[in-house]
Order: C-alpha cells, then sequence, then structure tokens
C-alpha cells in the first residue's frame, strides 16, 4: 500500500477504508485487508469500534493504521483521556494510529487537543488531527497547531475548498478526504464520464486517483468484494496533469455531509441546491 509521511514523520496509508453506516462490519473488513487496505476509518459515533477490534485480529497490528474519532457523546462525564482509553479497551489495542476531534462542535475543542497533545507523548494515540474544521477553528487552536497532523474533510471533484486546503497546507495538516463519491452528485457529470472512459475506468476511480495524486489520504465505503478492489486500482491510475486541472475546475462547493454538528460558511448543501 502506498503511504505518504505525516508532518511528525508517521508514514500514513494513502486509501483506506471507510466505516460509516456500515452494520455488519467484519465481513467487507476481512475483504479489505485480504486485498490489501491497511488503513481503516471509525469514529465512536459508528458504534462500530467492538466488532472492529475483533474483525482486525487476524492481522498484525503493526500492519494496520486505525483512524478513530472522539465528540461530545465520549466527553460526558469523562476526560479526553479517559474517553481514549475507553476506545483503546473497544478497539482492544494499545494504541490509536490516528486520532481526530470528530467535528468543531465538539466543547473546548482546544483544550481537547492539548489533553490530545499529552496522550500522543505517552504512545497511545501517534497521530492527531481534526476534522470538518474550518480555517476560522484552526485559527483558535494557535501554537498548537503544530500538533495536528491530518484535517480530515469531505473532498470530491464538487468540492473542493481551495482556500481551506491551503491553509492545511501551510501549516503541514495533511488533508485526509472522505465521501469521495459525494453521495453520487457528480456521477452524471459530462467531463468526468469523457475522462473515466478515455482512462476505461469509471467516474468513481477517477476521483480516487484525483484526490490521492493531490497527496490527500481518501476513506472509501463499500460492501461489495468487487467495488472493493475496483476502488484499490485507483492507485494505479496516473491521471495527466491537464485533467487533474480539468476536473479541479468542476468545483461547484458542493456539499453532501453537514448537520447540527457542523459549522461551515459559505458552500451551498446540495438539499439547497435541489430544491
Ligand atoms: N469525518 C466525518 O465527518 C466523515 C463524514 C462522512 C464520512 N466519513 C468517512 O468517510 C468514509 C467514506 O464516506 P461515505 O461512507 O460517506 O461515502 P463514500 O465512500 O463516498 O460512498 C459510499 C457509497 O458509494 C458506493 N460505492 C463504493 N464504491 C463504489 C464504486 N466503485 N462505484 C460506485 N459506487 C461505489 C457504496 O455502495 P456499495 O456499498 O454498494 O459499494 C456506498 O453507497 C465513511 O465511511 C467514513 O469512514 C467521515
Amino acid at each position: 500500500m502506498k503511504t505518504l509521511t505525516l508532518k511528525n514523520g508517521v508514514k500514513m496509508p494513502m486509501f483506506g477504508l471507510g466505516t460509516d453506516g456500515v452494520t455488519h462490519i467484519s465481513k467487507p473488513i476481512a475483504e479489505a485487508i485480504h486485498l490489501g487496505y491497511r488503513l481503516i476509518d471509525t469514529a465512536s459515533a459508528y458504534g462500530n469500534h467492538q466488532e472492529l477490534g475483533k474483525a482486525i485480529k487476524e492481522i498484525n497490528r503493526a500492519e494496520l493504521f486505525i483512524c478513530t474519532k472522539i465528540n461530545n457523546g465520549d466527553l460526558i462525564n469523562a476526560t479526553p483521556a479517559q474517553a481514549v482509553n475507553k476506545i483503546l479497551a473497544e478497539l482492544d489495542t494499545p494504541y490509536i494510529d490516528l486520532l481526530l476531534i470528530h467535528s468543531p462542535s465538539v466543547h473546548a475543542f482546544p483544550a481537547v487537543i492539548n489533553a490530545l497533545i499529552t496522550l500522543k507523548q505517552q504512545g497511545k494515540v501517534k497521530s492527531i488531527g481534526v476534522s470538518n474544521f474550518m480555517i476560522k477553528h484552526l485559527e483558535r487552536l494557535n501554537s498548537m497547531i503544530e500538533h495536528i497532523d491530518v484535517n480530515q474533510m469531505e473532498c470530491h471533484p464538487y468540492l473542493f475548498q481551495t482556500e481551506l486546503i491551503r491553509y492545511c497546507q501551510n501549516n503541514n495538516i495533511t488533508v485526509m478526504a472522505y465521501r469521495p463519491f459525494g453521495e453520487g452528485i457528480f456521477a452524471q457529470d459530462k467531463v468526468l464520464q469523457q475522462i473515466a472512459a478515455s482512462y476505461k475506468t469509471t467516474l468513481q476511480q477517477i476521483s480516487l486517483s484525483w484526490l490521492m495524486q493531490m497527496e490527500m489520504p481518501v476513506v472509501a465505503r463499500s460492501n461489495s468484494a468487487v467495488r472493493l478492489a475496483e476502488n484499490l486500482q485507483a492507485l494505479a491510475l496516473s491521471l495527466s496533469t491537464a485533467d487533474m486541472e480539468k476536473i479541479k475546475r468542476l468545483n461547484k462547493n458542493m456539499r453532501t455531509c453537514t448537520g447540527s454538528w457542523a459549522d461551515f460558511e459559505e458552500e451551498k448543501f446540495v438539499e439547497e441546491l435541489i430544491l
């Protein structure tokens, strides 16, 4: 599996399996590991830590990169350290490769990051980061921004947050892309269809390759063994500079993942566009 090196020197796989909304994860995880996936993305909110902990027993822990996320639910009557110890117990693992704050709605998130820095020093967490953070949230971290290895955000051809991505790059924060298929919103895009045809591949693989070629690790979900394998093949694609730029110009600031937990700014949401 291709990797990139985070600013703290840790190697992270470029591509991984998402587990949000997957009810029985043991089967897709076993299939994904068999195919060569080494990054698994989960979160307390997905409620699958225990099942995941069991499913990964078949592989040497050192070969796997587990990304999980904490939210306000974890921090009810618990310190960040207690919350992380609970997650470690659920996953039945001595450490978490990448621990993210799930969204800026986490109360007093700068204090939580401060506690995660201590857990990183103790080796319980190898890398730390945030998810769904905008520039205004990252700015609130002040000098602690140096410790932020990753910002996981929705990213695909119809949502490319140029300013935010540039801000992350300037601070050596790796942008990790989630929901690379944008719930199908770009499935009918003629430019993407043409590009996919010219590489004899699918639109979905084009999106994955496009993101990974920009050095963004990506997580995608599938319950189908065929599509798990197909998605992995995106690593082998090499898009031309012209096609990379063409795809970047398709951006419509269309976000599909939002809710009361979010604090996004100017983007149009898909529901608004459909109305
Ligand atoms: N940090 C956050 O707030 C946040 C938010 C959302 C998601 N995430 C993470 O990102 C992961 C991925 O995002 P997501 O699960 O929302 O959506 P996604 O991976 O973009 O899309 C999953 C959907 O695409 C289908 N699919 C998969 N491969 C395909 C292919 N090659 N061709 C056509 N369709 C394909 C899947 O159907 P089949 O199962 O039938 O293949 C499924 O319906 C999540 O699972 C989660 O781990 C994080």
